[in-house]
């Protein structure tokens, strides 16, 4: 699992951050992870997202790709298919032959950490646009652009190397080519036909707010869950009447198991400020009737009967252990 940190760091940032910003709704792409631990061990592994779903993925130890849902082959044909698959297949052999390569040629020491992101998006009718980046240790080296492979910025001065080799090979530029710009969008299309219903649903969240763990003497944390929520994207903030309050922290989003969407947002907040607050929650299922939870009175009373309980019987105590003494030293005078 060594090439985890390098996911986390590099891959999903893209995935998720692009998906999340971009303009159109799915965006397709796919991450490749080959690891090469030393000269005898390597995988390479790969999943393929439309938006948030994942719709593939490919192990190391399988011969297929695998198709995660029912329509995940979109409108290609079973001849396209095949072909498509014994492509990837050599692609996938001939990876591991050729990184091996560079890093003899390079002098690079293992383990080596390879990963590429490509996919493309439609935009409209005619209109889409694909990528295709690569890194290595977890940096970007190289992306292709138009008819080349070409250096990432910031790229190291070995990646030129790399780059004479690949620009010099014809076949393979052409069929990337043609994988990005005519297979991509053709497909994609297609998928976002068969996938319509799963990938427009829409589920609403629900809200309730709780305290969390007292932030400090005197402090309240003001905690916001949103849950059951579909797609991913959601606004929620804790707010003053109209006014945003920028202490507001929020959570990551996490997978609930009937994949929809969990989110907790809380506020750190003085006890006697607690009141008046509210937290607001947007999302595209509520058809801009958003939800508003204020802490109300509700909340506040919940608190202070527990503190006045726990005070009045704490109090109780001591005064019952005071007594009790007392008259053990009264009966002792
Ligand atoms: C190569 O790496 C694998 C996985 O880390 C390890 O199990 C294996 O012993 C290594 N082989 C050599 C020849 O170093
Ligand atoms: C990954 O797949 C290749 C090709 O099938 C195989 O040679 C290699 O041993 C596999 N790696 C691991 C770690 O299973
Ligand atoms: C897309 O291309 C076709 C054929 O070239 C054209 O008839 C159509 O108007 C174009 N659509 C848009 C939205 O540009």
């Amino acid at each position: 699992m060594g090439y985890l940190p390098f996911v986390l760091l590099w891959g999903l940032p893209q995935v998720w951050g692009s998906s999340e910003a971009s303009s159109g709704p799915f965006p397709f792409r796919c991450l490749q992870i080959s690891s090469f631990a030393n000269i005898s061990w390597t995988r390479t592994d790969s999943l393929g997202w439309l938006g948030e779903l994942q719709v593939y993925t490919w192990r190391n130890d399988s011969d297929t790709i695998d198709f995660l849902k029912p329509w995940s082959r979109g409108t290609l044909s079973d001849e396209m298919c095949k072909q498509l698959q014994h492509i990837f297949q050599g692609y996938r052999r001939s990876f591991t032959r050729d990184i091996r390569e560079f890093l003899k040629m390079l002098g690079t020491d293992y383990p080596a950490e390879v990963q590429m992101s490509a996919g493309c998006e439609v935009l409209s009718e005619n209109s889409s646009e694909s990528f295709l980046h690569s890194a290595a240790q977890g940096e970007g080296i190289l992306s292709f652009q138009g008819t080349s492979w070409v250096s990432a910025p910031e790229a190291p001065p070995w990646v030129q190397k790399v780059l004479a080799v690949l620009n010099e090979d014809q076949g393979t530029k052409e069929t990337v080519q043609w994988l990005l710009y005519d297979v991509c969008p053709r497909f994609v299309r297609g998928i976002l036909e068969t996938g319509k219903l799963e990938l427009e649903k829409q589920v609403k969240p629900e809200a309730w707010l709780s305290s969390g763990p007292a932030p400090g003497p005197g402090r309240l944390l003001l905690v916001c869950h949103v849950s059951g929520f579909y797609p991913k994207p959601v606004w929620v903030m804790w707010m003053r009447g109209e006014r945003e309050q920028p202490g507001t922290q929020r959570g990551d989003i996490l997978p609930n198991a009937d994949g929809t969407w969990y989110l907790r947002v809380t506020l750190d907040v003085a006890a006697g400020e607690a009141s008046g607050l509210s937290c607001r929650v947007k999302h595209s299922s509520l058809g801009g009737r958003d939800i508003i939870l204020s802490w109300g009175h509700g909340h506040v009373s919940i608190t202070l009967a527990v503190l006045t309980f726990i005070l009045v019987l704490g109090g109780g105590f001591a005064f019952a252990f005071w007594f009790k003494k007392r008259r053990i030293y009264q009966s002792i005078l």
